[in-house]
């Protein structure tokens, strides 16, 4: 046996467990090359796949010199030395580029190694019998090459890759397919009961989702609580819209905004004469909602004497208007809403018992912001979208360090709190990107609170140009050249504010 050959065992070997052990293919794609740029003394190795059904070929790994323009290159089914191996689906070797006017030299290998002869090696990689793609290495030139021997290995290792693309593409299948069909059976639901205009994928929420999906259909009085800023109104109206009363009216009272008087007359109406100023009969809002929705806001705030007139009109689903004797029915759903602590009212004789357990019958809490962080990337891009429509801007996306802002931030505010800030932030932002400064003041203190009492020039500078060169880093993938472009400076710079900055470059890294 050539001793060669336990030399290629071993590295059949090692290439497929990198294939095995990467989990995204672009990088296991990269493993292989680099292994192949050692083992054959590569000067650079490329893997080009079909894009799709098309004739296109991309680059989707690349090693050795020239990589990062070789990451950009393009050819075409039957072009070039790369687009013939793919359209023959048989290998070509070039012993000497310098003759062959076929090599397109897109990489611009050639010319990387002095004045010095190279010679390529392209061979195909097939999935289930069909070519798609290449596996190209550049080698030295020498006389005493044995192409025969180098193809076989090539071709062996892009065997292997062609297994790896084709379990690849069936997980990728299989994912697109299993999110679809999520998507698909959300989206149901989602109109089914309304429910599209709540943002957030959380636990919490998706617990709210299935209640407000439960009791929608039915007429049971819904309590919604939850602090200021949750969203309580907006599920009021999602549980309307999906009830069999939605396309009657859903009427609203805001306890806490009116006094005393006002509410029972809102409430209940009155009759010519009832008081000074009643000239003519007016219907009140229970009324108005008949065969609809009722919603109390803030429940909470009503007066004790209010609370006695809504509880008979609860429990006897009847009432009169202010002044008038002839009892009115009315059927209604009650939905109401307080950020209110009612247990600890009762006792207290802030909220009247029998009207709690009237209106305590199904309950939905809606949680504190605090207490489902992953909503809030969803619900900051959900508002970044409405207010760059609103304000005609055309803004993105939020930058990571501004994302992480936003996470470690309390939100006394909950929801109208982020909505408020993502408008203000829309509005001033002046490019397409939200960065950390453009956050309100209380963000920038939550994130360094303690440690920087106010923030001094250098110090807001620097956290500008850290925010620009985590940006940069993020849309380059953690490669640095291609970040220093991106900012008109120089790897050298980068590499030096990385550092100072202690930023972890790798969590970039495909
Ligand atoms: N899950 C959500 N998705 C999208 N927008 C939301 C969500 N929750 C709340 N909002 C928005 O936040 C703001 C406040 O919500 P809402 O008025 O429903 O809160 P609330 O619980 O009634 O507050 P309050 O007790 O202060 O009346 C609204 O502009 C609403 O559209
Ligand atoms: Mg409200």
């Amino acid at each position: 046996m050539p001793p060669a050959e336990p030399r290629a065992l071993g590295e059949l070997l090692e290439v497929s467990q990198t294939l095995a052990s990467a989990l995204d293919i672009r990088s296991a794609l990269g493993r292989v090359l680099e292994h192949l740029e050692q083992s054959l003394g590569a000067l650079s190795a490329t893997v080009a796949l079909r894009e799709g059904e098309t004739d296109e070929l991309t680059v989707e790994a690349a090693v050795g010199a020239g990589w990062q323009k070789a990451r950009r290159a393009r050819y075409k089914v039957g072009e070039g030395i790369t687009g013939r191996v793919v359209e023959s689906g048989r290998p070509i070797v070039v012993p000497e580029v310098s003759r062959e006017p076929l090599f397109l030299n897109r990489t611009g290998v050639f010319g990387t190694h002095g004045k010095g002869e190279l010679s390529y090696l392209c061979v195909p990689v097939a999935v289930g019998g069909r070519t798609v793609g290449a596996l190209g290495v550049a080698v030295a030139h020498r006389k005493d090459r044995r192409y025969d021997q180098d193809t076989a290995r090539l071709s062996i290792v892009a065997s292997m890759l062609g297994q790896a693309v084709r379990v690849h593409r069936l997980v990728e299948a299989e994912r697109e397919r299993l999110v679809e069909e999520n998507t698909k059976l959300r989206q149901e639901l989602r109109e089914k009961y309304q429910l599209a205009s709540l943002i957030g994928n959380s636990r919490p929420m998706q617990q709210v989702y299935d209640q407000v999906g439960q009791v929608a259909p039915s007429s049971t009085t819904v309590l919604l609580r939850g602090e200021s800023g949750t969203g309580k109104e907006l599920v009021a109206h999602a549980i309307h819209y999906g009830s069999p009363r939605a396309d009657k009216p859903l009427i609203k009272v805001s306890c806490g905004a009116l006094p005393e008087p006002l509410v029972e007359s809102e409430l209940f109406g009155y009759e010519p004469g009832a008081f000074t100023d009643a000239r003519a009969q007016k219907k009140g809002r229970f009324e108005l909602a008949d065969g609809g929705t009722l919603f109390l806001d803030e429940v909470g705030e009503l007066s004790p004497g209010t609370q006695v007139k809504l509880l008979r009109a609860l429990q006897e689903r009847e009432f009169e208007r202010l002044g008038g004797v002839k009892p009115i029915k009315v059927n209604v759903r009650l939905i109401a809403a307080t950020n209110k602590d009612l247990e600890a009212a009762v006792p207290q004789g802030g909220f009247r018992e029998d009207l709690y357990y009237r209106l305590n019958v199904f309950t939905i809490y809606l949680p504190p912001l605090r207490e489902r962080k992953p909503d809030i990337p969803l619900l900051a891009d959900h508002f970044v979208e409405k207010y760059a429509a609103r304000e005609g801007k055309d803004v993105r996306r939020i930058a990571t360090t501004a994302i992480d802002m936003l996470m470690s931030y309390h939100w006394p505010g909950n929801v109208r709190e982020l909505e408020n800030c993502i408008e203000r932030a829309v509005l001033v932002c002046d490019g397409g990107v939200i960065h950390g400064h453009h956050l309100p003041p209380t963000l920038q203190t939550a994130e360094v609170s303690g440690t920087m009492p106010r923030q001094s020039l250098s110090a807001a500078v620097a956290a500008y140009e850290k925010d620009m060169i985590l940006d940069a880093l993020k849309s380059a993938r953690g490669n640095r050249a291609r970040a220093a472009r991106l900012l008109d400076s120089t790897e050298r710079i980068i590499g030096y504010k990385v550092r100072k900055y202690g930023i972890d470059e790798d969590r970039f890294k495909a």
